[in-house]
C-alpha cells in the first residue's frame, strides 16, 4: 500500500527506519523479495547499484515493476548471485517462512546482508495469503536456525502508535455509504496520528510494535 493521508504514521517511521539501515548495510546488488509494485525503489536508489524484484505471478500488486517471476521459496537466480536483499513486509504472508529465508540465505553471497521488516501486532491483510505474526524472539530463532547471523532486531513503535494507525484505519472502515463523513474523517485521522507520533517519542512500550526491522547478515 501506497503513502496516505490515513497511513503515514507508519510509512513514515518505516521509510525513516528503512533508509537508516539501508545506508548503513545495503549496496551492491539488492534483491527485493515479495517486491510488489517496488516502493521503497527511489529510496533505496542512493545506496544499490541495482535493485531486482521477484514476486510470484499471483500477486495482488501491479506487476509492472516486477524482474523475476518466481516465488519466496524459488528463486530464478544461481547461488550467491547477490549482495544484498529486503523483504518488506512479506514473510507474514508465506506459509514456511524457513523455507523462503534458507532461499535468501541462497541466493545472497557470503557476508551480504538482508533487511526484513515483518508486522507483530497487525490485522489481517491480502487473505487470504495472511498466515503470521512474529515476535523478536521468533525471528531470532528463525534467522539463525538457517543459518544468518542477526545484528539487529528493532521495534518501530510501542502501543501508541500501533494503537492510533489502527484506530485511524478502522475509523475509515466506518467511513463509507451514508455514513461518509469525509473531511472530519480525514481531520480526525492526522490528529490521531500526530498525537500518536508524539505519545510514541514520550512512551515507547515496545512489547506493542505494530512491526519489527532485522538485519542479518549471512
Ligand atoms: C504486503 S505486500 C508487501 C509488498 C512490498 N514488499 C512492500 O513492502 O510494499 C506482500 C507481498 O508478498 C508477496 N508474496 C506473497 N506470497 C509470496 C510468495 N510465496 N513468493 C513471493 N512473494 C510473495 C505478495 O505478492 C506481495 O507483493
Amino acid at each position: 500500500m501506497a503513502k496516505t493521508l490515513k497511513n503515514w504514521l507508519i510509512y513514515t517511521i518505516h521509510d525513516r527506519e528503512l533508509k537508516r539501515s539501508a545506508q548503513q548495510y545495503l549496496g551492491g546488488r539488492l534483491l527485493d523479495i515479495g517486491c510488489g509494485d517496488k516502493p521503497y525503489k527511489d529510496l533505496l536508489a542512493p545506496y544499490v547499484t541495482e535493485h531486482v524484484g521477484v514476486d510470484h505471478a499471483d500477486t495482488q500488486h501491479d506487476k509492472s515493476n516486477i524482474d523475476l517471476f518466481g516465488t519466496a521459496y524459488e528463486i530464478p537466480t544461481e547461488d550467491d548471485a547477490f549482495d544484498s536483499a529486503i523483504c518488506s513486509a512479506v514473510l507474514e504472508h508465506l506459509e514456511e517462512p524457513e523455507l523462503a529465508i534458507r532461499e535468501c540465505y541462497r541466493v545472497l553471497r557470503p557476508s551480504g546482508v538482508a533487511i526484513y521488516t515483518v508486522p507483530f501486532i497487525w490485522h489481517i491483510h491480502e487473505a487470504p495469503r495472511d498466515f503470521y505474526r512474529y515476535s523478536k524472539y521468533g525471528l531470532k530463532y528463525l534467522f539463525e536456525k538457517v543459518g544468518f547471523e542477526v545484528l539487529e532486531i528493532n521495534a518501530l513503535s510501542g502501543f501508541w502508535v500501533t494503537f492510533g494507525q489502527l484506530f485511524v484505519y478502522n475509523l475509515y472502515r466506518l467511513n463509507k455509504g451514508p455514513l461518509r463523513w469525509l473531511r472530519v474523517i480525514d481531520i480526525l485521522g492526522v490528529l490521531v496520528q500526530l498525537v500518536a507520533y508524539g505519545l510514541d517519542k514520550i512512551d515507547k512500550t515496545e512489547k506493542w510494535t505494530w512491526m519489527y526491522l532485522a538485519v542479518v547478515r549471512k
